[in-house]
């Protein structure tokens, strides 16, 4: 079974990717929506947090897991493997499988990832496109990540959104890279911006590519269930989750994840 996390509803983008190309594959999804947002939280609360999420996942019955939370991606790679037995878990984040996909699209450097703080301080990002021979700028976009989870309106969101729009023209962008996986919820309001100011761009998710790397990694011949649990209610999150994977999932809500 495969175990997937996020802060919030970012996940539930990559979620669908996989479910697309592995419509069989057992899943398990957890928001940690109480401790949402992540992304100003410190290096090692954050790796408390994945521990905790993936902790619970595991007692739900996952074997592999999916990090849909790019925030927690440094987390991932090197600690969270040697706690839980790098011979034994097998865990794909959001940054490495963007890089690589990317790479294989494009010879370009005009690349600006938009993120949280987390991610940009942790220059994963950097480490990672520079081993695929690429360079990208990085932008903290502080506070979208939390708006998309309020559904706020689109004058708010284009006002949060406007610095990532100027740095983007400014430095003369071709791709923006979606490096928080709750971006692409916005996509629209962003591409409007850019096409009100006659700027061409092309948006990339790396959704599509970590689910990629999760259909040759991972076992994917299960029986299709999926089950979502929750650290705290959301509406923004039930409603996402009913748009994406139908009505008749259900939503447990846990208020105790770790012992
Ligand atoms: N979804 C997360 C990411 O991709 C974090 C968003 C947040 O909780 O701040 O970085």
């Amino acid at each position: 079974m495969i175990g997937i996390f996020d802060s919030g509803i970012g996940g539930l983008g990559t979620t669908s990717a996989i479910r697309k190309k592995a419509p069989h594959a057992d899943i398990v999804y957890f928001g940690d929506l109480a401790n949402m947002p992540y992304g100003p939280r410190p290096t090692e609360e954050l790796f408390h947090l994945t521990l905790d999420a993936m902790m619970f996942l595991r007692a739900k019955g996952a074997t592999e897991f999916v990090a849909a939370c790019n925030s927690v991606s440094v987390s991932v790679i090197t600690p969270i493997t040697d706690v839980f037995g790098t011979s034994q878990t097998r865990i794909i984040e959001m940054v490495g499988p963007a890089a690589r996909a990317l790479a294989r699209h494009t010879s370009e450097d005009h690349i600006l990832v938009i993120a949280t703080i987390a991610t940009v301080r942790s220059g994963i990002y950097e480490r990672a496109f520079q081993q695929q021979g690429l360079s990208v700028e990085m932008l903290a976009v502080p506070l979208l990540a939390s708006a998309i989870e309020r559904e706020v309106s689109s004058e708010e969101v284009q006002h949060i959104i406007a610095p990532a729009i100027q740095k983007a023209i400014s430095i003369q962008a071709k791709t923006l890279v979606f490096g928080c996986t709750q971006f692409p919820f916005v996509r629209e309001e962003l591409l409007r911006s850019f096409s009100e100011r006659e700027y061409k761009i092309d948006v990339f998710d790396p959704s599509d590519a970590v689910a990629d790397e999760a259909v040759t990694m991972f076992d994917v011949s299960g029986s299709g269930t999926i089950h979502f649990y929750v650290s705290k209610s959301s509406n923004v999150f039930s409603q996402t989750v009913r748009e994406l994977f139908g009505d008749t999932v259900q939503i447990e809500c846990v208020n105790e994840i770790s012992g």
